[in-house]
């Protein structure tokens, strides 16, 4: 989604903002810009493409020399993606950059058009500078306090004023630090943005003002200057390069077991750090996307070993649905990001009815590991690549990890110390599955031609489905789509027709059978069938791939990455964009 970056310092800022949007790039954008400050002269490029075509188009030009700036990544919501929405706006005396979304903007917009005002552009953004514009005092932080109080919604701007040379920034529930450099300062809607220049950060809060100069950093709240902690990032081992691969995804997909390793490490040696699910009478997992599909099964493990009512819900669902808490309720929220804004506001509703929340997140100062009651961190370090991959599988093994010493807390689980010692060898598993890559990339090279495909399963198979579907489809363009095995003949069978890709993941001991003759009547009908499964003894139709057969709590972790590498190579087969595909962001910041 939208990024933004900043720069006030003793340096020309172009270097800086250029590199710093190419490390935002990962979030998903369709243009970008930078606004240039030098006393009252601003100069604004844009462009739409990406961020080398804005950078060749900054070199062609001549700029004006000065050391204050802000640059923008923008993912379309209001109006096409073209120059003129392109951030950053400017109105009068003042210029921006956003993320968010102002939600009373058509409200406010009429008006000031009825007042004579006339907007260049189709944006939201262009409509909260008109407001600060409007607003404007010779008090900069006066102005920016009394705009936002018009504005609904959500948002992260950085702003230049006309009459200041100085650098300023404000947030509401859409995240934004402040870096803080030698002779520089730097504001970033991500760390990754500005990593690479320092790790010492400042954390914006909701309606907290910075007002930046190269050597001060001041916050303001409700007028009066605040004191702020100063943050520390401590790098992981993986860099945000791709290193030796191609791709962020494929590298991200190869880190799996050493990510599971250092995850499982740190639950192992400090059990309290696992939180206690059996205090609860039931719970709600509440994710988007693939973190969703983690929760989902992470929910046939609570209820078939543990014993726990569980449910799993769409947080966009979720959070506007009538939902009865007459029990003993914990809402898990599974989010790498920590900032997929309808998981923030399905954590927010559970905490207005007063009920527990434990977040399940990669980004450790994110909005959900900061608000949620209680949190669990997967140590996945930096995911760039829009599709999840690694996080994914830490949400999984952190939610079975949960699964496992519940059922064994409430004396459920007679193999409980046999699955620790399974748990212990679980990279080295991870690791054979990868080292058979090159079977998954035939099998993308098959699938280069197929416009359709589908996945079947039945239970925790069905929840692989579901992810291994969403991989394929989102990077590879292929239409897919994942049924629970038994459901398919009550309509969808028609659409099998010869040659059809259909995944069948057959791992579950009690429904292998069941599961095997849904395949067979898709094979009947002539479906190219590509089994993965855990068992020597199902049929081979087209292609089989066996994993090793391990306990129903980890197998989901040896059989997803197979999925991920085929995703992952049919699209490459396709020459597509793997790491940035067309329409995503890589975390969901508005609705
Ligand atoms: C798919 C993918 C998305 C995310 C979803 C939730 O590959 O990455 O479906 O899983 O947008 O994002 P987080 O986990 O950041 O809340």
């Amino acid at each position: 989604m939208c990024g933004i970056v900043g720069y006030i310092g003793d340096k020309s800022p172009e270097k800086f903002l250029i590199d710093g949007l190419k490390k935002l790039e990962y979030r998903g954008y369709d243009s970008s810009g930078i606004a240039l400050k030098n006393n009252d002269k601003i100069q604004i490029i844009k462009s739409t493409g990406r961020i080398s075509e804005l950078e060749e188009k900054i070199n062609e030009t001549e700029t004006i020399p000065c050391t204050l700036g802000i640059a923008h990544t923008r993912w379309a919501t209001h109006g096409e993606a073209n120059e003129r929405n392109a951030h950053p706006h400017k109105v009068g005396r003042v210029t921006i950059v956003h993320n968010g979304i102002i939600e009373n903007s058509n409200e406010i917009k009429n008006r000031l058009v009825n007042e004579g005002i006339v907007f260049k552009s189709e944006t939201d953004t262009e409509v909260a500078c008109a407001v600060m514009n409007e607003l404007y005092s010779n008090d900069p932080i006066e102005t920016i306090e009394n705009s936002i109080k018009q504005l609904k919604g959500s948002y992260a701007f950085g702003i230049l004023l006309e009459d200041s040379d100085k650098l300023y920034a404000v947030r509401k529930d859409s995240p934004l630090i402040v870096g803080i450099g030698k002779n520089e300062n730097y504001i970033a809607s991500d760390i990754n943005a500005i990593s690479d220049y320092t790790n010492e950060y400042i954390l914006l809060e909701d309606n907290e003002i910075a007002e930046i100069t190269k050597d001060s950093i001041k916050i303001y709240k409700d007028g009066q200057e605040i004191e702020k902690k100063i943050e520390t990032e401590n790098k992981t081992i993986e860099t945000a390069n791709k290193g030796t691969y191609e791709h962020f995804m494929l590298k991200e997909i190869m880190e799996e077991p050493i990510v599971l390793q250092r995850t499982l490490n740190k639950y192992k040696y400090s059990k309290e750090n696992i939180m206690d699910l059996t205090k609860y009478d039931e719970i709600h997992i509440v994710a988007c996307g693939s973190a969703l599909y983690a929760g989902m099964i992470g929910k046939e493990l609570l209820e078939e070993k543990a014993n726990i009512k569980c449910f799993t819900e769409c947080a966009s669902e979720y959070r506007y649905k009538k939902v009865i808490y007459d029990r003993k309720t914990l809402v898990i929220l599974v989010s790498q990001s920590g900032e997929t804004a309808d998981t923030i506001a399905a954590m927010r509703k559970a905490h207005e009815e007063g009920i527990d929340t434990l977040a399940i997140v990669n980004v450790k100062l994110s909005t959900i590991a900061r608000e949620a009651k209680y949190h669990m961190f997967i140590e996945a370090g930096p995911e760039i690549s829009v599709a999840t991959t690694k996080a994914y599988i830490l949400q999984v093994a952190l939610l079975s990890i949960l699964a496992l010493e519940a059922a064994h807390k409430k004396g459920l689980e007679p193999n409980y110390e046999q699955y620790l010692q399974e748990l212990e060898k679980l990279p080295n598993k991870l690791r054979k599955v990868l080292n058979d890559k090159d079977i998954f990339q035939k099998v993308g090279e098959e699938l280069k031609e197929d416009k359709s495909a589908f996945f079947i399963g039945r239970g925790i198979d069905y929840a692989i489905c579901k992810e291994g579907s969403l991989k394929l489809k989102e990077v590879s363009y292929t239409h897919s789509d994942a049924y629970e095995a038994g459901e398919l003949k009550h309509g969808t069978i028609s659409l099998i027709e010869e040659g059809i890709p259909v995944f069948a993941i057959i791992t579950k001991d009690n429904i292998k059978e069941k599961t095997e003759s849904n395949v067979i009547e898709v094979a009947s009908r002539k479906a190219k069938i590509y089994t993965i499964t855990n068992d020597e003894a199902i049929t081979n139709h087209h292609f089989k791939y066996t994993v090793e057969k391990i306990s129903d709590y980890f197998q989901p972790i040896l059989v997803v990455p197979a999925l991920q590498l085929i995703g992952y190579y049919t699209a490459y087969s396709r020459g597509l964009e793997i790491d940035h595909p067309r329409n995503l962001a890589k975390s969901v910041t508005v609705e």
